[in-house]
């Protein structure tokens, strides 16, 4: 016990933890967005899909908690990871090394300080309803709250989907150095599978991009309403 809890303390072991808990999160966005994705299929699909997912209260909060702590740990964890790099690295580098390095894996910073911007006005905007009063407690004709109605109000307005689609590019730019490299830190690392890794997290990275792209400019451009 007192070696794992001390294996956890090295990098090594922080890294691991980044990657466990940076994939939980990964599998949520691919199952949120495979959900919202049933807009197409009209109000009382995605209406009666939203419920499911809130009327089992304490299957609610079991996901709603488990997120909460996947991110605090995740976010904790890398922050202080990168300020023991720093103090490591005595010499600051005068000339920067980036050409082995993707534009994806030099903006991990940048593109989660986005991410995490994004995700909490999204939670104000739509979870909450502080951003828009209007619509969060309006029911449809069958009973259930109009999650459609809301999703559709909300990308008819171009500041919103303008915040949306930079939210998008935060989410692309992470998920597609992000997956790869949790896979090599989980021991995936072999010179013959990099390649693979490397594909495999841009290809889930443009999947949950694009499908999210869809719902907003699905909207946005009227082909739902
Ligand atoms: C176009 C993209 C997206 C759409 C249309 C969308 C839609 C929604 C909607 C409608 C809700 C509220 C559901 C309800 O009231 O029952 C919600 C909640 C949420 N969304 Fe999104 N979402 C999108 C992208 C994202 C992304 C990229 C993330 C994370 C990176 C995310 C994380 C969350 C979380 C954590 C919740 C709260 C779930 C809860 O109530 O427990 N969403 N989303």
């Amino acid at each position: 016990m007192v070696r794992l809890f001390s294996h956890f303390q090295s990098s090594v072991g922080k890294k691991m933890v980044i990657a466990l808990t940076g994939l939980g999160l990964v599998a949520y966005v691919v199952f949120h967005m495979l959900g919202n994705l049933q807009l197409f299929e009209g109000p009382q699909a995605l209406n009666k899909y939203a419920a499911f997912l809130r009327d089992i209260p304490i299957l609610l909060w079991t996901v709603r908690i488990g997120l909460l702590s996947l991110v605090v740990v995740h976010i904790g964890l890398a922050i202080q990871l990168s300020m023991r790099n720093r103090r490591a690295r005595s010499v600051e580098y005068t000339i920067h090394r980036y050409r082995q390095a993707s534009i994806a894996s030099r903006t991990m910073t940048i593109s989660g300080i986005v991410l995490l911007v994004f995700v909490g006005f999204h939670l104000l905007h739509l979870t909450a309803g502080v951003i828009d009063l209007g619509f969060s407690e309006r029911l449809d004709s069958e009973g259930h709250r109009d999650v459609y109605g809301k999703v559709v109000h909300a990308f008819q307005n171009p500041f919103i989907v303008i915040i949306y689609l930079a939210g998008q590019l935060g989410l692309g730019l992470h998920l597609s150095h992000a997956i790869s490299s949790s896979l090599q830190t989980m021991g995936l690392e072999r010179a013959a599978l990099n390649r693979l890794l490397q594909g495999l997290g841009v290809a889930i990275g443009l999947l949950v991009v694009l499908g999210n792209i869809a719902i907003i400019l699905g909207v946005f451009l009227g082909i739902v309403h």
